[in-house]
């Protein structure tokens, strides 16, 4: 009987082990697609951009001609704004990631759904408009196109000459 409960205890004392053990992975698997980069192909000033495997809420950082560009699905339950940019269907952000003071890299709080710059404590909206001061003015948009599912970083599209035509860029 004794020998009967304790191989019952050791048959739960494994499946709960080996159930931890795959949460465990499980996690690290999550965690690393997030830390993994979009797939991006530099060339002569160029940043191409595939963001058909982007996550909602969660920010990219691609590097464009030596300047941090972010990249951001926003999530659905923010309201639309002209400064947000339909890719393949999705709503994104894309800016510049250096803050409008005086040049930190702010951070993004996808549980706050904006960006806190750690040097003055500014703030941004997802859509990069100043929610709290010392910033001047939004997040900066760079020059983007839109092909498809890909963003290229450095060429005038006409997304972003609609943007520009309404001062929306700078
Ligand atoms: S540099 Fe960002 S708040 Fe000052």
């Amino acid at each position: 009987m004794a020998n009967e409960e304790q191989s019952r205890r050791d048959f739960f004392g494994k499946a709960l082990g080996a159930w931890a053990a795959v949460g465990g992975l499980g996690l690290l698997y999550a965690a690393k697609r997030t830390w993994d980069p979009l797939p991006s192909v530099k060339a002569a000033g160029y940043t191409t951009v595939d963001v058909s495997a982007a996550e909602e809420n969660v920010l990219y950082t691609e590097m464009w001609r030596g300047k941090p560009v972010f990249v951001l699905k926003v999530p659905k339950n923010i309201a639309d704004h002209p400064r947000l940019v339909d890719v393949g269907g999705e709503k994104f952000f894309i800016a510049i990631g250096l803050c409008t003071h005086l040049g930190c890299i702010p951070a993004y709080y996808p549980d706050q759904e904006k960006f806190i710059c750690a040097c003055h404590g500014g703030q941004f909206a997802a859509d990069g408009e100043v929610l709290k001061s010392p910033p001047p003015s939004p997040l900066v948009i760079p020059p983007f196109k839109v092909e498809g599912k890909k963003l290229v970083l450095g060429e005038e599209g006409p997304e972003y000459k609609k943007l520009k035509a309404a001062g929306l860029v700078a």
